[in-house]
């Protein structure tokens, strides 16, 4: 089934279950600066969902184009995309669990003919903030899902709110079996190995988070489900990636020809970002230095640089433009009545792109001699912000040059810089590291204990400069947030799982001792903000591994923590990874 055909039947389904399709908004929102790009179905909706009554009634379907951006370092991959296309049907007070469910249950087997065997489902687990739910795992059984395929997880997999505040609630999501092998005895649909590949989610939103945290109920119970038609088109063909779908196929294909050097995570990287760049163009965005411009000059640079890299004449792009909306227009015809503004803004900002590139690698090169003469290997995060400031350079073209002579770069002095030019041009990142102990019980110490370990471990593996960048904890999993400049391999998350292991095994004593700052720090203990802390400060040492400043509490002895497990690893911002881990 082509992925057209997907979301027709989709739209045409809820219509006939009482829902009117609604146009998709513009990717750029229209009445909300609080947001780049429009990242879910319910962006444009929120308003109704906290009551408002919608023109249209309270059931509504849509297919809605969105932009996100945190995971732009991974595409290359077999399956990050910047641009993607949800669909969604809303209850707006209107039917709620049981026919959400019901309605998902029949279109995934009826309409797309997926077996139920294939079908896994999760749903919340329950907190202090709201109950397990079991009323979904009773619908889902009703419905039909095989026995062993429903997963209960907490707030972290099961559920959701678009950022920090806003209408939230537990959801329910589909996963589909791809029949590959399990990764090992704890291999679960949440598991990042890919043999679980979430489909569809569905929202059961009746709670609003307030600023402080705070849970209140809506005045109304909604649903607000969201599926990913990519991934959903690459599932029902049987492809492995949706750069094989008729989506990019096309493309990908060009590009190979074109080619002098051979590289498919450049050519995805090309695909998904003319996608994407057009996507926006064509909404009304425009590349400049700030906000969502800023996020277009960064994906048309990116794919120019790597039509670079594979020796690609520069001025095919507009071929490449040609060919991409000759394949999209059936599912978006504004690309075709926006063409000439999408092929000038391109071109224009590859002509620029290559003035910047030549000056840019000039100044480069100056500042890398330098710094070679200095005898250091790294460049200073100060060229890296000038160059990105002055010359346009994104930092990750200067981390690619470096690399290339290789040199490193302090991206972390370039995101301090990069911070205070963002809050100085108000633009108040909301990358804000969420830290501390939410809840102080045995398992969130534990996890307290189990982050120092982490720490530690990471220094060894990927190198002494990795420091934290946040963490927080829950009682069912720790999060962890450091710079790191690359997805960690297999056997890096492996190392680091061992380090911590060993640890664990060897039953190292956890000790406490108070003492001045400056002595904390002339010893050698780690510290992630050295200006939040008093003149005596509590430092935690766990055998000879690990030393930090740090308020505590933590476990008396390595040997409480049980098992460690590195669940998943990801981008978190530029320059920045993040761990989610348990204990077992
Ligand atoms: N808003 C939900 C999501 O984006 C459906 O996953």
């Amino acid at each position: 089934m082509k992925a057209i055909e997907i979301r027709n039947k989709y739209l045409e389904f809820f219509k006939k279950h009482g829902h009117v399709v609604i146009p998709s908004a513009p990717l750029i929102p229209e009445n909300d600066p609080s947001v780049l790009f429009n990242t879910a179905g319910m962006q444009p909706l929120v308003p109704y969902l906290l009551g408002q009554k919608h023109p249209e009634g309270t059931r509504l379907t849509d297919y809605q184009k969105c932009v996100r951006t945190n995971d732009i370092d991974e595409v290359g991959d077999n399956r990050h995309l910047t641009y993607f296309e949800m669909l969604g049907n809303w209850s707006l007070g209107d039917y709620f669990k049981e026919e959400s469910i019901a309605m998902s249950f029949e279109f995934l087997t009826k309409e797309l003919g997926i077996p139920v065997e294939k079908i896994f489902v999760t749903v919340f687990a329950g907190d202090e903030d709201c109950m397990r739910d079991e009323l979904a795992a009773e619908c889902w059984k009703k419905a039909g899902i095989l026995d062993g395929h429903i997963y209960y997880y907490g707030k972290d997999d099961n559920w959701w709110i678009a950022g920090e505040e806003g209408p939230c609630g537990p959801d329910t999501e589909m996963y589909y079996d791809t029949g590959k092998e399990p990764c090992g005895p704890h291999c679960e649909p949440h598991c990042d190995c890919g043999k679980y590949v979430e489909i569809w989610n569905n929202v059961f939103m009746e709670y609003f988070k307030t600023k402080e945290g705070k849970y209140t109920k809506l005045q109304q119970r909604n649903v607000d489900t969201g599926l990913g038609l990519e991934r959903m088109t690459m599932l029902l063909q049987g492809k492995e990636t949706p750069f094989d779908t008729e989506i990019f196929k096309p493309i990908m294909d060009k590009l190979e020809k074109l080619q002098q050097i051979d590289s498919i995570e450049s050519r995805r990287i090309i695909a998904e970002h003319l996608r994407s760049s057009m996507m926006i163009i064509s909404d009304g965005g425009r590349p400049s230095n700030v906000d969502r411009g800023y996020v277009l000059r960064k994906l048309i640079r990116r794919m120019i640089r790597h039509m670079n890299k594979l020796q690609i004449d520069l001025n095919k792009v507009e071929e490449l433009v040609e060919l991409n909306i000759n394949t999209l227009k059936e599912m978006y015809p504004e690309l075709e009545k926006n063409k000439n503004i999408i092929k000038q803004t391109i071109m224009e900002e590859k002509d620029k792109f290559v003035k910047t590139l030549n000056n840019g690698e000039k100044e480069f090169t100056k500042a890398m001699n330098k710094t070679k003469q200095e005898g250091k290997d790294k460049i200073e995060g100060a060229v890296v912000f000038k160059l990105y400031d002055t010359f346009g350079f994104p930092p990750e073209i200067t981390k690619d040059l470096a690399e290339e002579n290789n040199m490193k770069i302090d991206m972390q002095e370039f995101e301090v810089l990069f911070k205070k030019h963002q809050e100085k041009s108000r633009q108040g990142s909301s990358a804000k590291f969420k830290g501390g102990l939410a809840e102080q019980n045995e398992m969130t110490i534990k996890y307290h204990t189990a982050t120092h370990l982490l720490n530690a471990a990471l220094k060894i593996v990927l190198g002494k400069d990795t420091h934290q960048r946040g963490s927080n904890i829950t009682t069912e999993r720790m999060r962890f947030d450091f710079n790191c400049n690359h997805k960690l391999t297999d056997e890096e998350k492996q190392q680091i799982e061992e380090l911590v292991n060993k640890w664990i095994k060897d039953e190292l004593d956890v000790t406490v001792q108070t003492m001045k700052k400056d002595d904390a720090i002339k010893s050698g203990a780690e510290c992630m903000f050295i200006e939040k802390y008093p003149e005596d400060v509590t430092v935690y040492t766990i055998g000879t591994v690990s030393k930090e400043l740090c308020g505590g509490p933590h476990v008396k002895n390595t040997r409480e923590l049980g098992t460690f497990k590195i669940k998943k690893e990801e981008s978190s911002s530029a320059g920045v990874r993040r761990i989610k881990a348990v204990l077992i």
